[in-house]
């Protein structure tokens, strides 16, 4: 635990360096903290952070994703004493790097730096990050765990290794390769390297320090500072399979280069792996059970489909999805939807057969228009997320 100075035990209203707040003075620095259930956390980060910052022109922005534990209301009370303390709420949306990016976007400072709130990361070390920006050595400095030695206290043995394999990954990257911690998840960044990644970030996952590193149109000159990644000490860390499978698609988007949707890729992925339900289905039906085999062959499109729906719904739409009543709703229109797709497949293969193409190439054009019809409209209809491109 890092030591407190008096004064950031102390209420943020009664915090004498809140009451001298340069109000008219515009904030040098913005520090983006996002939230998904930190009412235990916040308030001694903001106490923390003030105290730290005593002396520099700071704001805070809290960007909260609808937190069902009150973590808004408490910042807002507050936000209420002390001008330079922002809550961003986003309703109905998930993700820690996107949080950040919109925080991030949302302020006119010229430094901008991010760091959790469950005071995990070393607060401390802000000023001195300042101070490299400040000095023009750097555009982005980075908290490293891992920079003399390993620096992360109190970690299971599975998540010691799911963070070793994943920067072994990531370290895979020429421009990444110097980097000790590519995936610390506490920096500080200018504003003008910022904004030139801006618009070429994926935004996915928990990794925003990795997607601007890989989206910089140019290498960012960087440096690195150790520090100890201290125990969760309240409430519980969000870290959970879906956002091991964001990792994954930050990485895709960016081999990509951001010019297929992430989301189509696992879309497509999904779809593949229903063929392999089709067939493991089929050999079950008609192989075992002697099921005639149209009639096995139309159960196991059923099968296959049903499947592909709960896994795009668990996965694909993690972020939106549908339980109960509304399930069985977007079943409904999934499979309608789909069988649509199929038909457009089949119809789109027959004309390109008879032009004179091979007949793997009829079948793949069938199955792409089939398969982007399908992720196209179900997007809209079962999920109904109108921002898909
Ligand atoms: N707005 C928002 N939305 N905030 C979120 C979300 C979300 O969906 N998920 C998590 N957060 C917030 C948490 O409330 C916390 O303040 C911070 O993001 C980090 O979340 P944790 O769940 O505590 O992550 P962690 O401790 O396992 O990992 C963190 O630290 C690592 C080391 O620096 C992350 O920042 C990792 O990316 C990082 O590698
Ligand atoms: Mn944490």
């Amino acid at each position: 635990m890092p030591e407190l100075q008096e004064e950031a035990l102390l209420p943020l209203s009664t915090n004498r360096s809140a009451l001298r707040a340069p109000a008219n003075r515009a904030p040098e620095l913005a520090v983006i903290v996002p939230t998904f259930n930190e009412r235990t956390n916040i308030g001694e980060l903001l106490r923390r952070l003030c105290a730290v910052l005593e002396g520099v022109a700071f704001e805070i922005v809290v960007v909260d994703d609808d937190s069902p534990d009150g973590t808004a209301e408490l910042v807002r009370e507050l936000a209420a004493q002390d001008p330079r303390l922002r809550c961003l709420v986003r309703i109905g949306r998930r993700g820690l790097a996107s949080a950040c990016i919109e925080g991030m976007l949302s302020s006119s400072a010229p430094y901008l730096a991010v760091i959790d709130a469950d005071l995990q990361h070393d607060e401390r070390l802000l000023l001195q990050m300042l101070e490299i920006l400040r000095s023009g050595q750097a555009d982005l400095v980075v908290a490293s765990r891992y920079l003399e030695g390993p620096e992360v206290a109190g970690w299971a043995e599975e998540r010691r290794l799911l963070s070793r394999v994943g920067t072994v990954l990531a370290r895979m990257w020429p421009r990444l390769r110097t980097l000790h911690d590519p995936l610390s998840g506490f920096f500080a960044i200018t504003r003008t390297a910022f904004e030139a990644t801006a618009r070429r970030l994926s935004g996915l996952g928990f990794k925003l320090l990795l997607d601007i590193l890989l989206s910089a149109p140019v290498p960012l000159r960087i440096k690195e500072l150790p520090y100890r990644f201290s125990p969760r000490q309240w409430g519980a860390s969000k870290l959970d399979a879906r956002v091991a499978v964001e990792f994954v698609l930050l990485l895709i988007d960016k081999i990509l280069g951001g010019r297929i949707p992430p989301r189509f890729v696992l879309f497509a992925a999904v779809g593949g792996l229903g063929v392999l339900v089709h067939l493991g289905t089929l050999v079950i039906l008609h192989e075992y059970l002697a099921v005639a085999f149209l009639r096995a062959h139309t159960l196991a499109t059923f099968v296959a489909m049903t499947c592909n729906f709960a896994v795009n719904n668990a996965l694909t739409y993690r972020d939106r999805r549908l339980r109960g009543v509304a399930w069985l709703r977007g079943w409904l229109s999934f499979l309608f939807i789909c069988s649509l797709g199929a038909l457009a497949n089949v119809g789109i293969a027959a004309v390109v057969f008879a032009r004179g193409e091979s007949w793997p190439v009829a079948a793949l054009a069938g199955i792409l228009v089939g398969a982007v019809w399908n992720y196209a409209v179900t997007s809209v209809f079962t999920w109904g997320d109108r921002s898909t491109p």
